[in-house]
């Protein structure tokens, strides 16, 4: 045990004096000086816990703390917490709730307007039956939560009838609020995932001259519409002769299309796959990367969705469409 909390503190005692050192480089201190960024971040929570995060380590070893004492155990507890304030998911947590906030802060008001009605109404039928349990309203509040979050540990239970009847209602009441607060987080979770879909699209689209040249409003548009996947060297995106679902912008790296007779190279602010969607015929080439790639898919619905809203962006892809069949065309007359 004492070995083992020694070599954590010490991970944690580099990464703390790394995580100093790198302070300066932080957007959150720009225009600061080194110190006073180091400074900063020493005392902000994350730092402050990293720091307590690395004091059982000196404690233990200078016997001023003993390895499974109480102390030692907060400890277990502040590193499972560093861990969680670096863990992006916590990040997305605590943006889910801050978004919520006011729709949470609802369901809460109404989880302890039930909570206190329920318990006062239980410890009126309750108080001379079983004095100890509901002898006053915060005893019986041990009741009520536990009967409203649907945990019913059953140590605490109605005898008489009107008990039983708040406790029957109560239950129903817990199911609904529990209900509402994971609809709540759920659609914030989807929102938040949304949203962050949407910038990481919007950074990836800057990057092809061929949909921003479209205008902020139609950008906006198609930005909603538009998937990033991000593709390692020599993965086959597309293969001849299979069906067409989607087409691709090519924002990073740059893709090989393997034509029957020849092959082409398309970089950066290229695009492929368009031929299926517009001649409804399956895959004419197979496409693979060459490198790592960064592709924005455009799905066939959503392509023939925006084909009436956004004129300009499907006749330049079937410009380009109608000049490769007439080179793939002339390619293969000119075949032995
Ligand atoms: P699609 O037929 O859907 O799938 C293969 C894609 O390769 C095709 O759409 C075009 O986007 C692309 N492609 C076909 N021929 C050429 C060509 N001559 N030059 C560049 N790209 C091509």
């Amino acid at each position: 045990m004492t070995a083992t909390i020694v070599i954590v503190a010490g991970i944690f005692l580099a990464e703390y004096v790394a995580r100093i050192w790198a302070a300066p480089e932080s957007a959150r201190y720009a225009g600061m000086t080194d110190t006073a960024a180091r400074l900063r971040w020493a005392c902000s929570i994350s730092g402050l816990i990293g720091l307590l995060a690395v004091v059982p380590a000196f404690a233990i070893t200078t016997g001023s703390l003993r390895a499974n004492s109480d102390a030692s155990v907060i400890f277990c507890i502040l590193w499972i917490l560093k861990l969680g304030i670096h863990a992006p998911a916590m990040a997305t947590l605590g943006r889910v709730i801050a978004n919520e906030r006011a729709t949470l802060s609802s369901v809460l008001i109404i989880f302890i307007i039930i909570l206190v009605s329920a318990a006062t109404a239980t410890h009126m039928f309750e108080r001379h039956v079983q004095p100890e349990q509901f002898g006053s309203i915060p005893a019986a509040l041990w009741w009520g939560v536990v009967t409203l979050t649907t945990t019913g540990y059953g140590d605490v239970i109605p005898h008489t009838v009107g008990g039983k009847m708040i406790g029957s209602v109560v239950m129903v009441c817990g199911i609904l609020v529990l209900a509402l607060m994971t609809g709540i987080l759920a659609t914030g979770f989807s929102e938040e995932e949304r949203r962050r879909e949407y910038l990481r699209v919007w950074d990836q689209v800057t990057k092809v001259p061929m949909v921003t040249e479209l205008g902020t409003v139609t950008l906006s548009e198609i930005v909603g519409k538009l998937r990033v996947r991000h593709y390692p060297p020599r993965i086959v995106v597309v293969r001849r002769d299979e069906p067409g679902d989607a087409m691709f912008f090519i924002s990073e790296g740059e893709v090989e299309v393997r034509l029957p007779r020849d092959s082409v190279k398309l970089g950066q602010g290229g695009f492929f796959g368009e031929m299926a969607l517009l001649d409804r015929l399956p895959r004419s080439a197979t496409i693979v990367t060459t490198q790592p790639t960064t592709l924005l898919v455009l799905y066939a619905s959503d392509f023939y969705a925006i084909a009436s809203h956004i004129p300009s962006l499907v006749a330049a892809v079937e410009k380009e469409a109608r000049r490769r069949r007439s080179e793939n065309d002339d390619a293969s007359k000119g075949a032995p």
